[in-house]
């Protein structure tokens, strides 16, 4: 059942803080109020999200305690609400799931063996998580680890709740110009594009990138970061605003889908659909073209639609194109002509979120100002639920987060919070 969460002023510091006041430093309390997914409640955000009281965990060796000043709101929370396309209580085999993978916050609490970091040390997250032990940890690729996981998505202590439970690898710098609300925005979203586009499609100066739901999470950082390399990326959008913010965020160009009716895929097409939808992908190509100021497609598509634009990035795809891929909202099954994938010798290249290195490359980034992380949407701790309806409903645009611990907007660190 879900609980109201506690508002007094006089509370005891070693049990519960209630939302808005500040714990002593020092001391850890014993229950933390959080949002909580369990299984027999899978469905909308509002549904499936409630909250609870949980315990606060203990950080074992190599982990740390996170006191949470704000949570980022990710397409991966809707995910595990729904229980779609597997119910992640089945993969972390916890009774309970408190999502959220992104958060700004401070060390509370450290586990035997942590160097790096103490209690105090202010922090944004990043969310990979693996074993430390084995050769691809060490040495190859933390994402080639066989316990590779995502924290708050395949692990059961999230961001949605007032302290998480992470591993001291996934700390990095809170960049200070940041609010808490703002720091805790950007992680999950902007890591995984630039592995995407940096290390999986290295993109080069001056090639072209489509880039798919350019006003979104992802694609807002895209762009930033096809600038940032030198090359050209073209926005899709589904409305004149979403384009205006496209632009704003570096997009040489600006398609708005909804020009072209009939080009998503759909399920159990007829031919004439199969048809229409390809002449509407040939205009919609042209389009491509128009801004390129040439007749050829673009050298790298950036895709996490899936299903519904699936077939029109591998279609339009230059002659030994990259399609990039770490997701698919609309669809996992992918159906496409792999006719224009050999003929014209493209590549399909999945990628999935970023290894702490590139985690620590980006984040350097915003350090020095050149990323733009501009928030798009604030919610209440109490309206995390909320938010991920605007997600799923596709009622938002650009970055959202919520505040957890700040106990309003505008605060950049512990001391300005505590005044
Ligand atoms: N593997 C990973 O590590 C990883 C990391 C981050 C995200 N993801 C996945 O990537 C996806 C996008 O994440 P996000 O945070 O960027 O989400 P987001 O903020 O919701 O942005 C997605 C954008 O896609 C566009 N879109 C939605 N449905 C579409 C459709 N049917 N056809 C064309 N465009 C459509 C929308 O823009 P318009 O309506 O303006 O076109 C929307 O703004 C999610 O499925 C997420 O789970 C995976």
């Amino acid at each position: 059942m879900s609980q109201a969460p506690e508002t007094s002023t006089s509370f005891d510091p070693a049990d519960l803080v209630p939302l808005g006041e500040q714990p002593t430093p020092g001391i850890t309390p014993r229950r933390m109020n959080s949002w909580v997914i369990r299984k027999e409640r899978h469905g909308e955000p509002t549904k499936s999200f409630q909250l609870e009281q949980m315990d606060v965990p203990e950080p074992g060796p190599g982990e740390a305690l996170v006191y949470v000043m704000a949570a980022g709101i990710n397409y991966n929370g809707v995910w595990a609400g729904l229980g779609k396309p597997v119910s992640v209580l089945d993969v972390h085999k916890k009774p309970f799931h408190i999502a959220g993978s992104d958060a700004s916050g401070i060390v509370w609490k450290v586990g035997a063996g942590v160097t790096l970091w103490k209690p105090g040390d202010e922090v944004v997250l990043h969310c990979n998580v693996s074993c430390g032990e084995c050769s691809a940890c060490n040495g190859f690729d933390p994402m080639a680890c066989e316990n590779q996981r995502i924290w708050g998505y395949e692990t059961p202590y999230g961001s949605f709740s007032q302290f998480t439970l992470v591993q001291s690898q996934q700390l990095l710098r809170k960049p200070k110009q940041l609010t808490w609300e703002v720091a805790a925005s950007y992680g999950l979203v902007y890591f995984t594009a630039f592995r995407m586009l940096v290390d999986r499609a290295a993109v080069k100066p001056g090639e072209w990138v489509l880039v798919w739901g350019a006003s979104g999470g992802l694609g807002g950082f895209a762009l930033q970061i096809c600038r940032l390399m030198g090359a050209n990326p073209i926005a899709v959008v589904s409305s004149a605003l979403k384009g205006e913010m496209a632009r704003k965020l570096g997009a040489v160009g600006v398609i708005n889908r909804k020009d072209f009716p009939g080009l998503a895929w759909k399920p159990n097409e007829t031919p004439d659909e199969t048809k229409a939808r390809m002449d509407a992908a040939k205009k919609f190509g042209k389009a491509i073209w128009e801004i390129i100021g040439e007749k050829r497609g673009p050298d790298v598509v950036f895709e996490h639609v899936g299903a519904e634009t699936f077939p029109t990035s591998v279609f339009l795809a230059n002659r030994f194109g990259r399609i990039v891929i770490c997701g698919a909202t609309s669809g996992f099954g992918l159906h496409f002509d792999v006719r224009h994938l050999w003929m014209r010798q493209k590549e399909i290249i999945g990628s999935h979120f970023a290894n702490a290195e590139q985690c620590h490359r980006a984040n350097e980034l915003v350090h020095a100002g050149k990323i733009e992380t501009t928030l798009t949407k604030l919610y209440d701790f109490a309206a995390i639920p909320e938010s991920h309806e605007d997600m799923l409903h596709n009622r938002h645009s650009g970055t959202l987060s919520a505040l957890v611990g700040a106990p309003r907007a505008g605060f950049h660190n512990w001391k300005e919070t505590i005044a």
